[in-house]
Order: structure tokens, then sequence, then C-alpha cells
């Protein structure tokens, strides 16, 4: 069977294919390719749009779901294993769809697991349903994917969607800026892949005076829940707030994306402009999870 567990088990082609799948089914949403299909669904950590689009996306495509939204309700508690959780749903349905704190869980469950497992986010590691909404939200407002300047602004230590955004855009000649706190630099690992790819990237402390060129503004929210000190958190989470006034000067087609959920990282006067795009962003899931479960099930 076929898993999606990391971004990198795509190649350019493949992430080309899976974007025009998307485009069909965001023409034409209404489709029966799962149908008769059982999808398990086990969130051990909370979610909103992840499980919801997964959800309405398997609904969509003629499916139904079984599973759990707080692993506080399942077995788990009485003690049983991953491996074992795994054994069980994967002789129930026909895939699982994951999201698990500990990274490399959605490798591990793969490894277990009877039918093809899709990683709904692993820890600080990766979300690759994640990426493949970005790179269609992208291509959807940028018309391309290729040479656009893109900036990944607030935790790039913590943050998986732009570990797995970065790894999937440098298949398209982009250009990074990274804007962080020092404590939440993008790691070493990402950088030199960057280097060791003659991919350009520029690192900054500051978010005011350095977007005008920008094609996206990649926002993320500093992640509380991967700090052992709570002081670090108090000390970095309000390192930058994005304000409208701030977009003036940037250029008509950039497009302001956030994987959500925010917390204040983005002001709410921000939702008026016409460059705000996060929560079509959001939208863009169920037409890009609909096209990843057909890739993955082998229906595409
Ligand atoms: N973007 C994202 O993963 O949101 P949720 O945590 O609400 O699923």
């Amino acid at each position: 069977n076929r898993s999606l567990v990391s971004i990198n088990d795509f190649s350019r082609e493949e992430m080309l294919h899976v974007l025009d799948v998307a485009e069909e089914f965001e023409h034409n949403p209404n489709q029966r390719l799962l149908e008769g299909k059982v999808v398990g669904s086990l969130f051990f950590e909370p979610s909103t749009r992840t499980r919801l689009s997964f959800e309405t996306a398997i609904n969509r495509l003629g499916g139904r779901v079984v599973g759990f939204s707080d692993s506080a309700s399942s077995s788990t508690t009485k003690g049983e294993s991953l491996k074992d959780t795994i054994q069980m749903v994967s002789r129930y349905a026909d895939l699982i769809v994951m999201r698990h704190p500990l990274e490399g869980s959605a490798r591990y469950a793969s490894e277990q697991s009877l039918v093809p497992v899709i990683n709904a986010g692993d820890g600080a590691n990766q979300h690759p349903t994640q990426t493949m909404l970005d790179l269609y939200s992208i291509r959807k407002t940028q018309g391309t994917l290729d040479n656009l300047n893109i900036f990944l602004v607030g935790d790039l230590k913590y943050g998986r969607t732009v570990h797995s955004l970065l790894m999937a855009m440098s298949h398209f000649n982009p250009t990074f800026h990274f804007v962080s706190p020092e404590e939440l630099r993008m790691p070493r690992e990402y950088k030199l892949f960057l280097e060791e790819h003659g991919i350009p990237y520029y690192e900054h402390g500051e978010l005011t005076d350095i977007i005008d060129d920008a094609d996206i503004i990649y926002m993320t929210r500093v992640q509380k829940e991967r700090f052992s000190d709570p002081m670090e958190y108090e000390r970095v989470k309000n390192a930058y707030v994005l304000k409208k006034d701030m977009l003036e000067n940037t250029k008509e087609n950039m497009r302001v994306l956030h994987p959500l959920p925010r917390v204040n990282e983005i002001h709410p006067d921000v939702d008026s402009s016409p460059k705000a795009y996060y929560f079509d962003q959001a939208r863009n899931g169920v037409f890009a999870r609909m096209a990843l479960i057909a890739v993955v099930m082998g229906y595409r």
C-alpha cells in the first residue's frame, strides 16, 4: 500500500498531478470514488481544519468516516500502544488518516498498517496535506509556483507546516526569506538542504520594511504546545503581529497565508484586505485532501 508520510514522498511531477486533480474536484466536488469505503480518522492531537476538511473530503468522495477526535476517548488511555491501535483500525478501515504528537509516528504507523496511512501532522516534523493545500493556494493566487519570493514568518523552529512547505517549494526555484526571533530560527538541516541545492535564503529579525517584494507572506503561530520551558514561550509569543497598514506597499497580487489557527500574529484588521487569503486557503484543504485520498487509493 502507498502511504503519505512526508511531502518528500512526492516528486515535483506527482505534486503537480495532485494539484491538477484538486482543481478537477474544486470544479466538480461531488464524487463517488470512495463509495463503500470506510476511512479511520485518528486524531491524537486537537484539530479543527485538518480533521473537518478531511471528513468533508471523504463525504464529498462518497465514503464514510470512523474514528476519534480525542485520544482520551480511545483505549490509548488504558495503555494500548500505537502499534496495536493501528493494527486494529487497519482491520476495520480502508484508509487511515492520523495526527499524532510524536515525530516519526506517521512513518511508524504506515509500517504497522494493512492499509495506506495519511499523515495529518506528526509533532513538529511534517504536515504534508497542509503543504498540498498551501501549494494549491499559491498556484491559484499567483498563477504559478515558479520563481516566487516566499516569506516564512514566526515559529520556524517548531512549525511543521513551514518545514514541509520549504521542501515542496524547493522544486520551483524560490527565494526564501525567514523572519523569526533568534530562538525560533529555521533548523539547520533545512538551511543546509537549501545550500546544497543552491536555493537562496535570507534571515531577518524584523518584519517591517522588508516585505514589499513578497509574493507570499506565510505567517505562523508560535507553537506553545512544543515548548518545554513556558518562560521561553512568554518571551517570543508576540514577536510579530502583521497589521493592515504594513501591507500598503506590497505587490498587488501578494497574498497572506497562514495555516491557522492564529492567535494574534495577524491582526483582525488584515481580514478585510483583498491580500488576506488564509480562510480561502483553509477551504482549499477540502479539494487538496480529496485529491490526495484519490491518489493514495490509486483512483487517480
Ligand atoms: N492548519 C491546521 O493544521 O489546522 P488544525 O490544527 O485546526 O487542523
